[in-house]
């Protein structure tokens, strides 16, 4: 029996590892380690704590550019947005390491997988629905639905008991989730709808009150729907994000405090922070604006709503994703040119906007003459229009 688990060196998921061995008899851990762009602090010797918990062995996966190249750039070209606000950034990290995890799985001849979420969330979905489609013939283990260590300090003595030694401590006021896109924050004083969140709750972004008096502007290069340069200097998928989140935090961009509806049926209250996001979408609805025609903008926006219920809930692996992925990309073909974001105390505007693709012509919007548009043909284009609202009030009018 081998289990791969997805470790993360927290408290929890090192509890996991002893907590396999003793009740599924005789089983070997490996752990599994993404990095996805979290603290990088947090790697450094998370190897060596895997091992001193009881794993057999430690793989740790980099999939930093993979995440924001194949995860995040894709959903950007649809737009999606979950309930309005929330970036999708604990959505769309969790089938890449669901994946990555099968692949180790695979490549040690495993037999089951294990991660550390709990049985009242979407990562627990999103995990599962991600082994399921990728290796369906896996085992799962979910010790959160099992086990019934229900507190840290339940967890902390177990760890204990057993002689692993721990760097957690005792408080632990938020649950947070970090990656190259976003953090988030849920729980402690945010369980209270009526409690503001406090600047504690915030962990990347200053807030607008204390950014600078003095706004910035950030030149945003797009091609095909995928930011590919900031400040004319071409950079990876997963170095723009980096960049574009520090400068966004530094004015206070891309916060959002929401209560949202889990897809288990609990609602929740969490605190995202989003910056470089938040500086491309701006960017990228900019240039949108410029080149895509009316039914295609409308086309877009339904695309934006369908994906963020189909990624929130962790189908990534689904044809139904692909197939709204490739709509996107088509409408994205054309969204190529260049917008200049103004960073303001927690504000970020697209300014200026310009594409070789632009359909916006000066000639044909001003007031004047121009060779597209006769002023006489717009009549016949209305009485066509509202025939049928015609018809019905002769209609009426014949009752009279
Ligand atoms: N509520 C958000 C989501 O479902 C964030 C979840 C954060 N996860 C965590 N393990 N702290 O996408
Ligand atoms: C968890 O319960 O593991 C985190 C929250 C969530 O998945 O929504």
């Amino acid at each position: 029996k081998k289990v791969v688990l997805a470790y993360s060196g927290g408290l929890d998921t090192s509890a996991i590892i002893p907590w396999l061995k003793e009740n599924y008899e005789g089983c070997e851990v490996v752990a599994f380690v993404a990095n996805v762009g979290q603290d990088q602090q947090e790697l450094v010797d998370v190897e060596k704590k895997a091992l001193a918990s009881g794993a057999s062995s430690c793989f740790i996966v980099d999939l930093r550019e993979e995440f924001v190249k194949d995860y995040v750039y894709p959903v950007l070209k649809t737009g999606a947005l979950y309930e309005g606000t929330y970036l999708l950034g604990t959505s769309m990290a969790r089938p890449i390491i669901a994946k990555a995890q099968v692949e180790v799985a695979l490549k040690v001849g495993a037999d089951a997988l294990c991660h550390g979420a709990t049985g009242k969330g979407n990562d627990q979905v999103r995990f599962e629905t991600t082994y399921t489609a990728l290796a369906p013939h896996l085992k799962v283990i979910a010790p959160w639905r099992e086990w019934n260590l229900r507190s840290r300090e339940a967890l902390l003595n177990y760890l204990k008991e057993r002689n692993i030694p721990t760097t957690a401590s005792l408080e632990k006021i938020y649950s947070r989730d970090e990656n190259a896109w976003h953090i988030s924050t849920e729980g402690g004083v945010l369980e209270s709808t009526w409690n503001a969140a406090n600047a504690d709750c915030w962990a990347w972004t200053v807030s607008p009150e204390e950014a600078p008096d003095k706004a910035e502007l950030v030149t945003i290069g797009i091609k095909k729907g995928e930011v590919v340069s900031v400040n004319g200097k071409e950079l990876s998928p997963y170095h723009c994000v980096s960049l574009l989140n520090q400068i966004g935090a530094k004015h206070g961009i891309g916060r959002v405090d929401i209560i949202e509806n889990r897809l288990v049926g609990i609602k929740s209250r969490g605190c995202y922070e989003t910056p470089g996001g938040t500086i491309m979408i701006e960017a990228l609805r900019g240039l949108e604006q410029l080149v895509l025609d009316r039914d295609s903008f409308k086309w877009r926006e339904q695309l934006g709503l369908e994906m963020s219920y189909v990624v929130y809930d962790g189908r990534w692996f689904a044809p139904y994703r692909r197939s709204l992925q490739a709509a996107a990309e088509v409408l994205a073909e054309d969204v190529t040119g260049e917008v200049i974001v103004k960073l303001y105390k927690g504000s970020a505007t697209a300014i200026q906007k310009k594409s070789p693709n632009s359909l916006y012509n000066e000639e044909f919007a001003t007031f004047g003459e121009d060779e597209v548009y006769d002023h006489s043909h717009a009549g016949g284009f209305i009485r066509l229009f509202s025939l049928s609202s015609r018809i019905r009030a002769l209609n009426e009018e014949k009752k009279k």
